[in-house]
Formats: C-alpha cells, sequence, structure tokens
C-alpha cells in the first residue's frame, strides 16, 4: 500500500468532526462544533454534547467523503477517537465508526485524541524526526512527550500536576466574565495589555520544586494568584485592568512552557519541537515558543489554527501513521477509555 487512505472521526468533547487523509495530504476537513449550546452554561454540558454528536454525525461523515470525491469503498481504513473525553461523546463516534467499518469490511483503529494533535502536525511540516519532543497543550492536558518512534514508542516527560494551561484560561477567564471557552478572549485581550503589569508566578520553576520537577507544570497556583489579585483591587474598589492581567496570565504561563520545552529538547537532544492541541492555538505561546525556538536552535512546529482545534484530521493522520507501522488494527469490539493514557496510541 503506497499511501494509505484514512477516514478520522472526532467526538471527544464539542466537536463532532470527520476528515480524510491520504498519506500526508488532508483531502477532506468537516467540523460541527456544539459550542455555542453550552455557552450560557459556562461549560461543556456533556449530554447536550452527546446528543450534538448524534445529529451531526451522518452529516460530517457523508461530507467528508463527499468532499474528497469518495465512498467508504475508497478507504483502507477508519481512525475514530477511543478517548480520552466524555464517555458519552466517545460513544456515540465510536459506535457510529464501528458501525460503517462494520458495514464496508474495513479495518478500525481506536486512537488516542491527544497523541492525534501532535500528529496532525504532519500534514504541514512532513513526517517526525525520529526521537523528537514534543508539547501538548490542550484543553485538558498539558504534557512534554518524548516521541522515540511515532506511533510505536511514545514515553511521559513531564506533566501537570493540578491544571492544564487550557484549563487554567479557562478558570481565569470565567472569574473575568468571558463566555465559555475563554482562552480565546484571554488570548485577544492579553494582545493589549503589559505582560510585566502584574507578578504572576511561575509554577514549579524555582527552588527545590522546579529542580523536583523540571519538565512537570503546575497552573493551579497562578490561576489562584490572578484570582486573588483581582479579587483585592475589587475589594478596593478599584478598576480591573483586563488587558494588563491577561497579557500577565498570558505571558507567565508562555514563559514557563516554552523554557520548559526547550529544556526538554536540549537534555533529549532534540532539534525539533513538535506542537499542539487547543492552547497552541494562543497567540502568546506561538510567540514565545517561536522566539525560544530560534534561540536555542529548535525547529517548532507549531500547526495553523484550524489544525490545532478539535477536528477530524488529526485522527485521519494518526490512523495513517499506525496503518503505515504495521499496527494492527483494534479489535471490533474495543470499548472507548474516557482516561486512555498518553503511552497508548490506539486501543
Ligand atoms: O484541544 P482542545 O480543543 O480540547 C481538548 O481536547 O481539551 O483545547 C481546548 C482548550 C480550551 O481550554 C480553550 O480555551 C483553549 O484550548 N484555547 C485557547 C485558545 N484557543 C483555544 N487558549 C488560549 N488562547 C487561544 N487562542
Ligand atoms: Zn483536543
Amino acid at each position: 500500500m503506497s499511501e494509505p487512505i484514512v477516514l478520522g472521526i472526532e467526538s471527544t468533547c464539542d466537536e463532532t468532526a470527520a476528515a480524510i487523509v491520504q498519506g500526508r495530504t488532508l483531502l477532506s476537513n468537516v467540523v460541527a462544533s456544539s459550542m455555542e449550546e453550552h455557552a450560557r452554561y459556562g461549560g461543556v454540558i456533556p449530554e447536550i454534547a452527546s446528543r450534538a454528536h448524534a445529529e451531526a454525525f451522518v452529516p460530517c461523515v457523508s461530507k467528508a467523503l463527499a468532499d474528497a470525491n469518495m465512498t467508504l469503498a475508497d478507504v483502507d481504513a477508519i481512525a475514530v477517537s477511543a478517548g480520552p473525553g466524555l464517555a458519552g461523546c466517545l460513544a456515540v463516534g465510536v459506535s457510529g465508526a464501528k458501525a460503517l467499518a462494520w458495514a464496508a469490511n474495513k479495518p478500525i483503529y481506536g486512537i488516542n485524541h491527544v497523541i492525534g494533535h501532535i500528529a496532525v502536525t504532519q500534514l504541514q511540516f512532513g513526517a517526525f524526526p525520529p526521537d523528537t519532543l514534543a508539547l501538548i497543550v490542550s484543553g485538558g492536558h498539558t504534557s512534554l512527550l518524548h516521541v522515540e518512534d511515532m506511533p510505536r514508542k511514545i514515553d511521559v516527560v513531564g506533566t501537570t500536576l493540578d491544571d492544564a494551561a487550557g484549563e487554567c484560561f479557562d478558570k481565569v477567564a470565567r472569574l473575568l466574565g468571558f463566555p465559555y471557552p475563554g482562552g480565546p478572549h484571554i488570548d485577544h485581550h492579553a494582545q493589549n495589555g503589559d505582560p510585566h503589569a502584574i507578578k504572576v508566578p511561575m509554577g514549579l520553576t524555582q527552588g527545590k520544586a522546579g529542580a523536583a520537577h523540571p519538565y512537570d507544570f503546575s497552573f493551579s497556583g497562578v490561576k489562584t494568584a490572578v484570582a486573588r489579585w483581582v479579587e483585592g483591587e475589587q475589594a478596593a474598589g478599584h478598576e480591573i485592568p483586563v488587558d494588563d492581567v491577561c497579557a500577565s496570565l498570558a505571558d507567565s504561563v508562555a514563559t514557563v512552557l516554552a523554557r520548559k520545552a526547550m529544556k526538554g529538547c536540549e537534555q533529549y537532544d532534540s532539534k525539533t519541537l513538535i506542537v499542539g492541541g487547543g492552547f497552541s492555538a494562543n497567540s502568546q505561546l506561538r510567540t514565545k515558543l517561536l522566539e525560544y525556538g530560534e534561540k536555542c536552535g529548535v525547529e517548532v512546529r507549531i500547526p495553523r489554527i484550524k489544525l490545532c482545534t478539535d477536528n477530524g484530521a488529526m485522527v485521519a493522520m494518526l490512523g495513517v501513521n499506525l496503518v503505515e507501522a504495521g499496527v494492527a488494527p483494534s479489535a471490533p469490539d474495543f470499548p472507548i477509555d474516557s482516561a486512555m493514557p498518553l503511552t497508548k496510541v490506539s486501543m
């Protein structure tokens, strides 16, 4: 098989998505989001998201096939996010994908959504160099991975001990009165603020804790410090300089991520840093990583924004990697795994 064609299906959270990838070429990419239905509740309501997946599944898959000028018979395999994610949401995508695989007699891969976030960079930058480092920054994960051999051997070098970067942004955003998801609002306001206006701690970078956790992250202290400062100002009757708060928070988080990622590249002798996950859409992080990468002689591969947020292309791309590597498909009755570990690439 020269260039495998894979249909990728995504339904871990609030995006229903389907895409077709052939080799390293994206042939179609369809995303339907239920985000607006959750905004007024301040977070994703699993029951609403699951129903939205059930409604969007067939239209998304049909459009992905049509846009690629294909039918199900043309694909070599089907890949679907099996975890981590919301159980009810995963169940919709996985059940649908299993039905398609059974009906068309195609192999199916239940893949790890988070690993998909880094796999997708190949559509823009080509295959992974062997023995490379990857930074994953999504809503639920902040981790540094050692990708020894994609997709066969991936190890966790460091991870967040509490909140993920995206979570931290979303929580501070809520405090500042922005609708869900707040991350993009913080990004927007930070662009007009002074990143040094407020002193925001940089978790696990100094002293004993920093030495004990050189590659781990902690963002809950950052969130608390910003919350305390805002509450103090409010109590004193001062107006909150929202842009400055956002800029200071974003600068602290981006600096910690960039510093630790570069330190990891040095330790593992990696000249490339792969970056993925919804939070990699953050402009302060993108700028900081590219700046640090240039200084340290590391090529930073951050995908274009459309590939950062949840999509089907990331699932299809990882599916192609699994097919190319000769990894056995998942059993037809494979389960979902809402807490799928990062070291497990497929079911
Ligand atoms: O990877 P993702 O789409 O969902 C998960 O798999 O978790 O990541 C969503 C996260 C949310 O926390 C959202 O606020 C954050 O990514 N995010 C951003 C930006 N765009 C998305 N955070 C900061 N700046 C952005 N531009
Ligand atoms: Zn994601």
